[in-house]
């Protein structure tokens, strides 16, 4: 699954991070692939990344991605240092390093967009779910290797006017490029975030929200403008680790949104197929 809109700021990151605890907190096994050049969400789950910079680049994902062997992901897995083994044993990264922005630098070379999907391939079998947190844009390389990779897209947004044009060229870029870059992407919907109960504003966006793909495209769940939510980022830990009833609210959102996309990305796949 790949977590991508072309806004910074919007909660790409904090959704991948609330998602992947909560799925671990499901029982399942996550790979938190981070292509994100600012490298949050390797840090934000406390991934055991190298103290020597040029040996970070090597254990990363930039380095994989340069010329991957089959399967060469594999080499830069890291397990989750949170100290709770729900996370730390079910949890495992790719980290994400500056240097994934010089990828683009190779994208004319042949099949260079399947360069994630080749590294990817036959580690998944280990994962019940793989995430892929994208960078803030929409047409760079870095996209179309994530989206080539990926079998259904997550699109955060905010309950904003410009989210939903934002929203539709997300779909629109989608719809116009899956034919040749990846014929089985298919979009699971929108996760709204930052979402204040007691703005009309909020609510009357949402609506519009459900207007650009029909309201299945959009998770009933909404994750709340929370201090809560911000504590996961900057603390760097699981929300459930906020015992405050504002974590286990966060959290307990978190665990909705996990279970909404499980039967989601089952229809949207099948669709597909
Ligand atoms: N629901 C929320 N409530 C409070 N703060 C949030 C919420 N979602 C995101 N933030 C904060 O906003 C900032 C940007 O979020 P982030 O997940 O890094 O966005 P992106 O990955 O899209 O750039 C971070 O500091 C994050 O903690
Ligand atoms: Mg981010």
């Amino acid at each position: 699954m790949a977590i991508a809109n072309h806004k910074g700021g919007v909660g790409k990151t904090g959704i991948a991070q609330g998602l992947i605890t909560a799925a671990a907190e499901a029982g399942q096994r996550v790979l938190a692939v981070d292509m994100d050049a600012q490298g949050n969400l390797t840090r934000r789950l406390r991934a055991q990344v190298p103290a020597a910079p040029e040996d970070r680049a090597r254990a990363s994902l930039a380095s994989v991605l340069q010329r991957p062997a089959v399967g060469e992901i594999e080499r830069i897995l890291v397990p989750c240092g949170y100290d709770d083994p729900t996370y730390s044993e079910r949890i495992t990264i790719a980290p994400g390093h500056l240097e994934l922005e010089l990828l683009s630098l190779t994208a004319g070379t042949a099949s260079a967009e399947k360069r994630l999907l080749r590294a990817l391939h036959g580690v998944t079998d280990a994962f019940d779910l793989v995430v892929i947190d994208c960078p803030p844009n929409l047409l760079s390389h870095q996209i179309d290797i994530a989206f080539s990779a990926a079998d259904v897209l997550l699109l955060p947004c905010e309950a904003e006017y410009d989210a939903v044009e934002s929203a539709r060229r997300i779909y629109e870029r989608v719809d116009r490029d899956r034919h040749t870059l990846n014929p089985d992407l298919a979009v699971a919907g929108m996760v709204v975030n930052r979402f204040r109960p007691n703005l009309n504003v909020h609510q009357e966006r949402v609506a519009e929200i459900a207007n650009v793909r029909g309201a299945d495209h959009v998770c009933p769940t909404r994750v709340h403008e929370l201090v809560a939510v911000k504590g996961q980022a900057e603390h760097a830990r699981p929300l459930r680790a906020d015992t405050t009833p504002q974590g286990r609210e966060a959290a307990d959102a978190f665990r909705d949104i996990h279970s909404w996309l499980r039967s989601r990305t089952a229809t949207v796949m099948g669709a597909t197929a």
